[in-house]
């Protein structure tokens, strides 16, 4: 786990923390004793994630301007001295058939998804790299940045980025034998409002067999989103680079894709949409 030298309060900052996998987490590092940051471009539902804490340092933040990035990160540092875990887990979803998806569509995914990510490493990680002594940046993407899903380009597109993004990362960060580390996370199926309305306006038969088999998967499947926070900590303990609770999720996703690249087939339509 990472510690600062002073053996001081841990702090962690987390985008996207006023719901789903995002307040999760938030609620899991209040509940160990350290001081969280919340970030999210929903001012309202900050307030209430917040409360929901007694009281947290929040600040409204759009993660794909890096400016307001770079604010969060000042308030941050200027706060607590230090920033020991960074939870870049903002996301938005897209979908829709490629050619009709607009161009306002993929700029808001590309920017919250990749863009986001970016901002927050720069932001932060030179900060982290300064104050010495054992940190770790998280990046969300999902078990769909491993395998493409039909009707979610820009989705897995960006999660493909965050996946690249944090290898690189981490392969920096040990180039010049960083005590900051990074890691992805790779949630599978979690009970969350982000895939509520995925396909907007959008319709045709074979878009409303992925729904119905999403709303499935997620209720079969899907983990509450303190489980999946309490098993994302777990893995930062072991100091895992995969975070992945739902390994199975991921372990048939890469397989499947794997395979269709080794074995030089077309792309499947797999199971599993996330
Ligand atoms: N829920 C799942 O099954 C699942 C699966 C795989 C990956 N993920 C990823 O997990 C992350 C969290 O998603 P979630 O499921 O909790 O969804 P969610 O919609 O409940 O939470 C996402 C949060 O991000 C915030 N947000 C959106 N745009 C923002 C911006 N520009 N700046 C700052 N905050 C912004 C939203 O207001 C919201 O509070 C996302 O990156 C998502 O892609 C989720």
């Amino acid at each position: 786990m990472t510690k600062p030298e002073s053996g001081a309060q841990q702090v962690v900052v987390v985008t996207g923390a006023a719901s789903g996998i995002g307040a999760g987490i938030a609620r899991h590092a209040h509940a160990r004793g350290m001081a969280v940051v919340l970030a999210d471009i929903d001012a309202a539902a900050l307030d209430r994630a917040a409360a929901e804490l007694g009281g947290a340092l929040t600040r409204v933040t759009d993660v794909s301007d890096s400016r307001s990035v770079h604010v969060l990160a000042e308030l941050a540092f200027d706060s607590f001295g230090r920033v020991d875990l960074l939870f870049n887990n903002a996301g938005i979803m897209r979908a829709g058939f490629l050619w009709k998806l607009g161009e306002s569509d993929w700029d808001a995914a590309l920017g919250v998804n990749i863009t986001g990510v970016v901002n927050g490493i720069r932001a932060f990680v030179p900060r982290m790299l300064d104050q010495g002594g054992a940190g770790r940046v998280v990046n969300t993407a999902s078990v769909g940045g491993f395998a493409p899903g039909p009707m979610m380009s820009p989705y897995s597109a960006s999660k493909f980025a965050v996946v690249a993004i944090t290898e690189c990362l981490q392969m920096e960060l040990s180039m010049i034998d960083a005590p900051v580390s990074a890691s992805v996370l790779a949630p599978g199926p979690v009970v969350t409002s982000v895939f509520d309305n995925p396909f907007g306006a959008v319709s045709h038969p074979a878009v409303d067999r992925m729904v119905t088999q999403m709303r499935e998967l997620l209720d079969t499947d899907g983990l509450d989103a303190d489980t999946f926070a309490e098993l994302v900590f777990a893995g930062i303990d072991r100091g895992d680079f995969w975070l992945a609770p739902q390994g199975e999720h991921l372990d048939t996703m890469v397989r499947q894709h794997t395979a269709t690249i080794l074995e030089r087939r077309e792309p499947v339509i797999r199971q599993s949409f996330r």
